[in-house]
């Protein structure tokens, strides 16, 4: 069984980013960020064009089962798709059923419920929906490598090279303390790798995710047990999904 997210508000944030390495861990709850007003800034708001589209539902993986292996197996893709994602579905599906919030897109009802501290259980799931649809095209067989040259130009902007980019987003799956996720995001114009917190997401801090990196155990354990760096190494090297990154920028 999946640990439940902590629902304490730690009004705090890091960020691993350019000159600021080290200070990272992005640990501020989508709740207290709601409720402090910085849910959906500027450079992202609710407003904007949705990253994943549609409604609550179990989006198809956008590859085969097991053409992520060997980086990810089969096996687990099996319970994360088929069974932990799936959970977060039918339980946001029984959550707003009978609700005003049902029928909504996924990221209204993220947002509605980030900012409702009565909604906590039904945050946790539907961001997790909208975290593992992310993650899913964050990934692709045949990934890694480098970007195309406009967003390599924005990365070795704030990051001065690829390589400590990818230090960084590695370094941010491996420090989140528990569970959680490592992304790029981009925030105000510059691109940032921060972490978040059991289901927590960029989205309701006014960031862009342009890439995500499950780092929740039920995303690596079967194939690497405790090894959660060799998990995030393999994922930034062979896996990441650079033209799904571009494609968030527009
Ligand atoms: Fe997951």
């Amino acid at each position: 069984m999946e640990a439940q997210p902590s629902r304490g508000a730690v009004d705090r944030r890091h960020v691993l980013a350019g000159a600021v390495v080290g200070s990272a861990a992005f640990l501020a709850s989508a709740r207290s960020a709601a409720n402090a007003g910085t849910g959906g800034g500027a450079a992202f708001g609710a407003g904007a064009a949705p990253a994943i589209k549609g409604g609550v539902e179990l989006p198809a993986l956008p590859y085969a089962i097991d053409a992520l292996a060997p980086v990810i197996s089969q096996r687990t893709l099996e319970f994360h798709h088929g069974k932990h994602h799936k959970a977060y579905v039918d339980t946001t599906l029984e959550l707003v059923k009978g609700t005003p919030l049902e029928g909504q897109e996924l990221e209204a009802i993220v947002r509605a419920a980030a900012a409702d501290k009565e909604k906590t259980k039904l945050f946790n799931n539907a961001a997790q929906i909208w975290n593992h649809t992310f993650y899913w095209n964050s990934l692709k067989p045949g990934g890694g490598g480098k970007p195309g040259a406009p967003l390599l130009a924005k990365i070795e902007s704030a990051f001065k090279t690829f390589d400590e980019f990818k230090a960084q987003l590695v370094e941010a799956a491996v420090s989140q303390f528990g569970t959680g996720w490592a992304w790029l995001v981009e925030e105000g114009g510059a691109l940032k790798v921060v972490k978040t917190a059991d289901a927590d997401l960029p989205l309701v801090h006014g960031q862009r995710a342009l890439l995500t990196i499950d780092v929740w155990e039920h995303a690596y354990y079967l194939d690497y047990q405790n090894l959660r760096k060799k998990y995030a190494q393999e994922v930034v090297d062979k896996l990441l999904n650079w033209d799904w990154a571009a494609q968030q920028l527009g």
